[in-house]
């Protein structure tokens, strides 16, 4: 099978085994996300989420598998797909003793922003996350989910093309999480691709498309409508819990 273009990312039987781990992490994962989706990758604890995306952004080299990013091989040209990807990691990396806006100008250095290209981005970063009075806040003083705020701030400063949000919006209350999500659907239209981890199922369901992981294995795929009629289940937590648990189904 060859990889076609018009997916914006694609994995062809992705595999990682860590040096200290005995089992597949991921095992043998075939994903296919097209420009402008909404991405939802959802699953029980260690079922292979975090690892997944770190393979593909480029952070975490595979076992075995392709990856392509934009049709580039990752993580061979990964150099070249920088910045046009953001990620917000579940451990975020941000530094406690700056304050918010070193640590978004520092992640802006990263990408090779100029100064006059980061002040108007994190301008309007800060009005959409609701962060303009924290921005000389030093990111010890800030709360979780002013925290989480900012480290969605350095994963967006650059704008990239694809956004890698792994369980981004935790602790993020549900007002906000509400617009973030009307942000999210603004990106969609601008054609930005999102790829998000997230253990809320009702963020989940505002998807385009959601793929359950359970053992590193994709055992579950499609729009959160289809998955409800083929799992004859009204809700995405329903289908969850129902295969989270028990035989593995291979469709
Ligand atoms: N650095 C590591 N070294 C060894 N094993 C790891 C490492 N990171 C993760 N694992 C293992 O890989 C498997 C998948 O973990 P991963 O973090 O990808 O899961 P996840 O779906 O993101 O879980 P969560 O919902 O808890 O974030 C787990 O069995 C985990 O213990
Ligand atoms: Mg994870």
């Amino acid at each position: 099978m060859t990889i076609e273009e018009e997916y914006v990312i694609e994995t062809k039987d992705l595999v990682k085994i860590y040096k200290t781990g005995k089992v597949k992490a991921v095992d043998g994962l075939n994903l296919r996300i097209k420009k402008g989706e909404i991405y939802a990758l959802i699953g029980a604890n260690g079922s292979g989420k975090t690892t997944s995306l770190n393979m593909i952004s480029g952070a975490l080299f595979p076992t075995s598998g392709e990856i392509k990013v934009f049709g580039y091989e990752v993580p061979k040209s990964r150099r070249l797909i920088t910045s046009y990807i953001g990620i917000a990691p579940q451990d975020y990396s941000i530094y406690e003793d700056l304050s918010l806006e070193e640590n978004v100008r520092f992640f802006s250095r990263i990408y090779g922003m100029s100064k006059t290209e980061f002040e108007p981005r994190f301008v309007e970063l800060l009005r959409i996350l609701r962060l303009e009075e924290k921005r000389k806040v030093t990111v010890k003083n800030l709360s979780g989910g002013m925290k989480r705020r900012t480290s969605i701030a350095c994963s967006l400063i650059h704008s990239p093309k694809i956004v890698f949000f792994d369980e981004a919006t935790v602790g993020v209350d549900p007002v906000l999480r509400t617009f973030f999500w009307e942000y999210f659907r603004s990106l969609k239209d601008d054609g930005i691709t999102l790829v998000l981890t997230s253990h809320v199922m009702d963020e989940a369901e505002r998807a385009d498309r959601i793929g359950l992981m359970r053992s590193g294995k994709l055992i579950a795929e499609g729009s959160p409508e289809e998955l409800k009629l083929k799992h004859n289940a009204s809700t995405i937590e329903e289908i969850f819990i129902k295969l989270s648990e028990g035989e593995i189904i291979d469709d």
